[in-house]
Order: C-alpha cells, then sequence, then structure tokens
C-alpha cells in the first residue's frame, strides 16, 4: 500500500516559467556528508515551505545533487539512470562537462525576494560548502531567448509537464525525482545580429516575430528543431521539459539551458543530434552562434527521499 503513495516532487522541477531566477553550484568540504544530508533536505524543505507563503509571485526552486558526488553523499542508493555529463565535440562545437556537488535553483516573479532566500540558503550550508558558481537569470520579452526567439512553446504543458520531468514507477526508490542537466551558453550576439532574419529563422526552425513553426518539408536539417525532435525505437517522441532562462551581463550573456527528465537518455541523445549530427554532416547551426561554457548532471530526489535519507 504503503509504495502507492507518491512521494512529494519538489516544486521548482515541474513549475511554469518565471521572471527571475537565481543558480547557486555548489561544491562540498570534506567529510561533511552527514552533516550535509539533515541540512540538505532543510533547504529543499524551506525552499517548498516558501512555495506557499510567496505563491503570490510563484516562488519556486529544488535542490540537486551531482552525478560524481551522489555516492558520497548517499551511498546506500544511485538513481538508476544517474552518470556524469556526456561531455562530447566535434569540430569546433564543444558541449564540455563542468561539474558540481550541489545545484540550488530558486526562481521567483520577485527578486527581493530570491535575493533574500539565496543568501539565507547560503546561511544554512555555511561551513559544509563553497558556492562556486552564481548565475541570475531574467525573462527577456515574451519569454525570447536573447537571440530574440521564443524559447519554450513546444515544452510538455498541463500534467505531461510531471509525465515527462519525473521518475515513475520504473525507479521505485527515486520516484519523483529528475534528472537535470545543465549547461550555460555564452551567445556571440554580434556575429548573430548580422545574420539576415531569413537565415535566423531557417535556424531555429520557427519564424521569429509570431513565432510559428516551419512546415515540416521546410525545416532545414541543420536547423535547432530539426535536430532536437527526436523519436525512440518505438516512434514515441522523446521528450525533455526546459526550464531555460537568459543569464549575464552585457560582458557575458546567453542561456542557462537546464532540462528536467525522467530519464537521463532523452537529452543526451538530442545533445548528440546537435553537436555530432545526423551521420549525414547535419548537426546544428544554432551551435555557430553559442558556446557551451559547462555542463554538468544532476539529480533532484524527492523531498520524502532527502528527509528518509537525512536520518
Ligand atoms: C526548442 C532555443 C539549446 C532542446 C527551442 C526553440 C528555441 C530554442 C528558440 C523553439 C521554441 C520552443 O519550442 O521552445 C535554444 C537555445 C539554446 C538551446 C538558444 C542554446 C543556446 C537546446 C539544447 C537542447 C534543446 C542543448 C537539448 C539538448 C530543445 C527542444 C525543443 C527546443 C527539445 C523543442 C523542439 C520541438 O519539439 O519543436 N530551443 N535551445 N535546446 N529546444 Fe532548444
Amino acid at each position: 500500500m504503503d509504495n502507492q503513495v507518491m512521494p512529494r516532487e519538489q516544486l521548482g522541477v515541474c513549475a511554469e516559467g518565471n521572471l527571475h531566477s537565481v543558480y547557486l553550484m555548489f561544491n562540498a568540504n570534506d567529510g561533511v556528508e552527514s552533516q550535509l544530508r539533515p541540512c540538505l533536505a532543510n533547504v529543499a524543505q524551506y525552499v517548498y515551505e516558501l512555495s506557499d507563503q510567496y505563491a503570490d509571485s510563484a516562488f519556486n526552486g529544488f535542490v540537486a545533487i551531482g552525478a560524481n558526488y551522489w555516492d558520497s553523499l548517499y551511498p546506500s542508493a544511485r538513481p538508476a539512470q544517474l552518470k556524469p555529463f556526456p561531455a562530447m565535440n566535434a569540430d569546433n562545437r564543444d558541449a564540455p562537462a563542468l561539474e558540481y556537488d550541489l545545484f540550488v535553483h530558486i526562481r521567483c516573479d520577485r527578486f527581493d525576494i530570491l535575493h533574500l532566500v539565496a543568501n539565507e540558503v547560503c546561511q544554512m550550508l555555511e561551513g559544509l560548502v563553497e558556492l562556486v558558481d552564481e548565475e541570475r537569470g531574467f525573462r527577456f520579452m515574451d519569454n525570447r531567448d536573447l537571440t530574440g526567439f521564443v524559447d519554450g512553446t513546444e515544452n510538455p504543458k498541463g500534467r505531461n509537464r510531471q509525465e515527462v520531468a519525473l521518475v515513475g514507477s520504473e525507479d521505485e526508490a527515486f520516484k519523483a525525482g529528475s534528472y537535470i542537466h545543465v549547461q550555460k551558453y555564452a551567445h556571440n550576439l554580434s556575429k548573430w545580429h548580422r545574420l539576415p532574419q531569413k537565415k535566423q529563422e531557417d535556424i531555429i526552425g520557427r519564424t521569429k516575430q509570431d513565432n510559428i513553426e516551419y512546415a515540416s518539408a521546410d525545416k532545414p536539417l541543420t536547423s535547432h528543431i530539426k535536430r532536437v525532435n527526436l523519436k525512440d525505437e518505438q516512434g514515441n517522441s522523446m521528450e525533455i521539459l526546459r526550464q531555460s532562462m537568459p543569464y549575464g551581463s552585457v560582458k557575458e550573456q546567453g542561456l542557462m539551458f537546464i532540462s528536467n527528465c525522467g530519464n537521463s537518455v532523452n537529452f543526451e541523445k538530442m545533445l548528440e543530434s546537435m553537436v555530432q549530427g545526423d551521420g549525414h554532416g547535419h548537426h546544428d547551426h544554432l551551435l555557430h552562434f553559442t558556446q557551451a561554457l559547462t555542463g554538468s548532471s544532476f539529480f533532484a530526489p524527492s523531498l520524502d527521499f532527502m528527509e528518509k535519507a537525512a536520518d
């Protein structure tokens, strides 16, 4: 009976988009695991409770554990598909790996709240971890990437978000958790803006202003949506839930790409199709205008898993 109860997911995994986000990447100090386990469970529970308290501003977030750190933190069990970031490259297209032990992802429609909570979270983890990277994301125009194209249109909707992003009964101990892949992409916007609009649209596979998908026959094999629209051997669509947002400053800016999924295969296959292409010389031409600076693999367990593992 007990195992039919759905564990509580961390609410930020499937939440709808927000105006602002903060990304905190930490490495753990040596030998602190027994203190860190309850502390992380507290952070996740705190973030969960704040979603109620700041419901008007749509606060949400999640805590995720790095693939290379998982076994140190939770040695007794590992999510079936958790593995390091699938680094790859071809010609001058590079998807490097840069792993972190912990990722705290918080989002809200009020930036002041996020700022307060980010400080609070760091205080809760003080002495146990080192903050190694921090970025702040923002909504650009009507949900556009900094290239000017609407991003997120074909994301799963409604209950389908949970179906795509969360582990199901196939891995009972990790049910309601999610495989998280993060890549910080820095755009070369001056190069992009020199490209005529029609060429930009051919690279994405959608129109820019009105965000209309190209007819199937018109989609270049090198367009982004052609490269990431994949089917598995049974002919089912391979889906991920993207929680990406633009980030940065005038000096360096781009997309904080975040994939949440109930498996780790879909993201990897899509990235392969973008970087290495289809075996007939067609890779994703978006990659001529943006460069992945990082690549990290995490698992965001259910709240119940973190609570139980804290004892
Ligand atoms: C779709 C931008 C990286 C997976 C899109 C769309 C845009 C976009 C504008 C079309 C609108 C939409 O459906 O959301 C970008 C940018 C990226 C990036 C600027 C990096 C700089 C990636 C990566 C992946 C990915 C790394 C996966 C490995 C997808 C998927 C879709 C999509 C699955 C939906 C395709 C469809 O079903 O039509 N992206 N993307 N994207 N992207 Fe990306």
